[in-house]
């Protein structure tokens, strides 16, 4: 019997990478006919797009995956998909655990979920696991935002940290070609979008895969490169890039940021640990001293530039000693904001059979005492907005007061102010900062900067 499947709703947890995922696979369903269903107990096609970055992140899948393969067995018509990394680090064996499963596919299959739900829709149950050459995106994302949107520039991640199971889930580097990334640019200008975030796990690898070597003997195509090539775009007013890792940092990079105008003056770099034997065992790659060059070069060429990080806590071994070592790069730097984790020990992973293994308790003291530092010093880090002006793009309304409008600064700081979101949505305005907060700012609009695209 063959039912009309007419809603679907999808979850999506993890990172950008999953986000941007979710709207592409989002899109193709909209192709097939399908309507977005705010209730997932409403939908009938059933997707999550799923994280294994940390235990928790896996664990709240599996929670949310039993209450609807219970739904299934009411609804036998219910189309249940586990997609991205959870999806691809379990394939086959997420079948066993949760046998209503119709569709496992991993984050490189997604551009091909309508080919793969006619699979199901004639009866079968798919595992979709296997590396691919990721190809190209065809549909139209159906993206959460009308004025902010990613665009992948690479997928997968060469890199062979010790905890990480990015590499494992998301494949090799694979990236797009300047050509294709500049056409989705120039058609999201098109549609009114005003900021673009480019996106990659190792953002800084772009381009290595490529055909193409320069007379100097460097890749043809870099992160720099791409930058000058689609900062033109008319119509985007911003763009960022994340996620960049400090060992290809390079000052030709930082030079492009300082010199092309729409792009932010926001850093992403995360350093996982501020002790060299820890960043060693991690396999980063790189030294506490040269992540701190990195950030002084940013600062010698964007003084007002907002940095931010993602930092790893009770990393196995890690001793007191060497925990501080990252208390003292946080304090040092002074970031804008940073992204904190215990660390979590992942299949698949070198460092999770090690036999050095730190206690819970020991971890998460460290996670609450390094939260602690690193509320203390984004509320320094926010005084300097005080009674400056800044220019704000406009998202959205503040969900919490609808008399307000948020949006973000350059610098990527949240940023309150009074105003009509339909007046204002996807406008830059300039607003005078009167309050500030350590990870928001609240300030009255000066002047509204009419963007006229060429
Ligand atoms: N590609 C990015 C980060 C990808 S994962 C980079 O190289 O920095 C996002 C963040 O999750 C990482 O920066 C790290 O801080 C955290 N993370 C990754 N694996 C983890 C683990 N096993 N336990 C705890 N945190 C982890
Ligand atoms: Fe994971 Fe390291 Fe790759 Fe980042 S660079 S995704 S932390 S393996
Ligand atoms: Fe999670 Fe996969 Fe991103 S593991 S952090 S969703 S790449």
């Amino acid at each position: 019997m063959t039912t009309p499947r007419r809603h679907y709703h999808i979850t999506t947890f993890g990172c950008q990478m999953n986000k941007a995922d979710s709207e592409r696979m989002a899109g193709i369903l909209e192709d097939m006919g399908f309507e977005w269903s705010e209730d997932p107990n409403q939908a009938d096609v059933i997707l999550y797009n799923t994280c294994t970055i940390r235990d928790n992140a896996e664990q709240k899948v599996y929670s949310y995956l039993g209450r609807q393969a219970k739904r299934k067995h009411e609804q036998p018509d219910l189309t249940l998909i586990v997609a991205g990394c959870v999806a691809q680090q379990e394939g086959e064996a997420l079948l066993r655990r949760v046998p209503e499963l119709d569709l496992v596919m991993g984050p490189q299959h997604a551009n091909r979920l309508q080919d793969l739900l006619q699979q199901v829709f004639d009866g079968n149950q798919v595992v979709a696991t296997e590396p691919i050459h990721i190809i190209e995106d065809i549909t139209k994302p159906r993206r959460d935002s009308k004025v902010t949107a990613w665009v992948n520039v690479i997928y997968g991640c060469n890199e062979r940290c010790t905890y990480c199971v990015v590499p494992n889930v998301r494949g090799v580097e694979q990236s797009r070609t300047p050509e294709a990334i500049r056409a989705e640019m120039e058609e999201l200008g098109r549609q009114g979008y005003k900021e673009v975030t480019l996106l990659g796990q190792n953002i800084d690898a772009y381009g290595r895969d490529l055909p193409g070597v320069t007379p100097e003997g460097r890749h043809q195509h870099t992160l720099t490169d791409l930058l000058y090539y689609v900062h033109d775009v008319p119509g985007v007013e911003r763009i960022r890039f994340a996620t960049s890792h400090p060992r290809y940092f390079t000052e030709r990079l930082i030079r492009a940021c300082a010199e092309l105008p729409k792009v932010c003056e926001h850093f992403h770099i995360p350093f996982q640990s501020g002790d060299n034997e820890v960043l060693k065992r991690m396999a980063r790659g790189y030294t506490h001293e040269k992540y701190r060059r990195i950030i002084n070069t940013i600062r010698k060429y964007m003084p007002d530039a907002a940095i931010s990080a993602d930092a790893i806590v009770g990393f196995p071994g890690e001793t007191e000693e060497q925990f501080e070592n990252t208390l003292k790069l946080v304090k040092d730097i002074g970031f804008d904001q940073l992204n904190t984790a215990a660390y979590s020990p992942r299949p698949g992973t070198p460092a999770a059979v090690w036999d050095n293994q730190l206690s819970e308790e020991v971890k998460s003291d460290r996670l609450q005492r390094l939260n602690h530092l690193v509320a203390t010093i984004a509320a320094e880090r926010s005084q300097r907005y005080m009674g400056r002006t800044e220019e704000v793009l406009v998202e959205d309304q503040n969900p919490k007061d609808k008399t307000q409008v948020m949006g973000r600064t350059r610098t990527n700081r949240l940023t309150f102010f009074t105003g009509d979101i339909n007046e204002l949505k996807g406008k830059l305005v300039k607003v005078r900062i009167s309050e500030v907060r350590a990870f928001s700012l609240m300030g009255e609009p000066v002047e509204v900067r009419e963007v006229v695209s060429v």
